[in-house]
């Protein structure tokens, strides 16, 4: 795809994504009702629901027959250029009252992520990437910061409640050598929203064990046009599974994170 489709599919993104701001800065901090999903660690909330039907309708208006997977709506269409809606990333930052959470948009073609955007409607910050770069707030943004575990910020949702139950003490020995070794770790509860800070540079590893691909697309495109790096650990950003992404310049090979990345990456 050339560059200026993607520009212009990623203001899409961004028409989309801005279309539910006043929406979702109403209702934060109002305690919405609370429904849960796969079990009681899965929040969802009439606003996801009601800002996903906007996203999808402004996305049907813009780009008519594309697809969309959303993550409360499923898979509609059958278009060439998919896209990939996470209406609320951080649902129960969202429902709580803290203020991490996003919209996450991402456009891809074939095997390729184009276009993305992850909007903070708390702060108002509108991370934008297309083949061309990735912006926030139209400022270009460089992925960098530290270079070795002992100076760098980790932000991860490792581990999952479902992974504790399925792997109990060598989950928590595992998530032990990460608090370790590294400098700092956080779990803020986005992943979008963390990925978008590894393309600022405002935080250098980010690391899910358990993503859907409205978790990461967008996140993904940011943190590559951006300077950083990001690998997803089961074969493909479109198929549910593992990620590991980092900042410009950090040594992989000398992180504790080495070993959870696919032989080969070091080759
Ligand atoms: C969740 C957040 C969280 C991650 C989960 C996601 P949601 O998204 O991104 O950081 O650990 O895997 O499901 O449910 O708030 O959209
Ligand atoms: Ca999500
Ligand atoms: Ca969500």
């Amino acid at each position: 795809m050339d560059q200026s489709t993607s520009t212009e599919l990623s203001a899409v993104a961004v028409e989309a994504a801005r279309a539910v701001g006043d929406r979702l800065r109403k209702a934060f901090r109002s305690r919405p009702a609370v429904e849960t999903k796969s079990d009681f660690h899965d929040p969802v909330t009439e606003h996801d629901r009601a800002a996903e039907e906007i996203i999808r309708e402004v996305i049907e208006r813009r780009v008519p027959g594309s697809t969309v997977i959303g993550e409360e709506g499923g898979s509609e269409g059958s278009g060439e250029i998919r896209w990939y809606v996470d209406p609320i990333d951080g649902t129960a930052n969202f429902a709580a009252g803290l203020p991490f959470f996003c919209v996450s948009i991402a456009a891809a073609a074939g095997d390729e992520v184009v276009a993305g955007v992850v909007y903070d409607p708390v702060r108002d910050d509108e991370f934008r990437a297309d083949l061309g770069g990735a912006w926030c707030n139209d400022v270009r943004l460089r992925s960098a910061g530290a270079t070795r575990d002992r100076e760098a910020m980790l932000l991860t949702s490792y581990p999952t409640p479902r992974e504790l139950a399925d792997g109990g003490e060598e989950v928590l020995r595992e998530f032990g050598r990460m608090l370790a070794s590294f400098a700092s770790t956080r779990r803020p509860g986005s992943t979008a929203l963390q990925l978008a800070h590894v393309a600022g540079g405002w935080a250098d590893v980010a690391y899910g064990s358990r993503v859907s691909p409205w978790d990461v697309a967008a996140g993904s495109l940011l943190v590559r046009q951006a300077g950083g790096v990001f690998i997803p650990l089961d074969g493909s950003i479109f198929e549910p599974g593992g990620y590991l992404a980092h900042a410009g310049g950090f040594d992989l090979a000398g992180s504790v994170m080495s070993d959870l990345v696919p032989p080969g990456h070091f080759a």
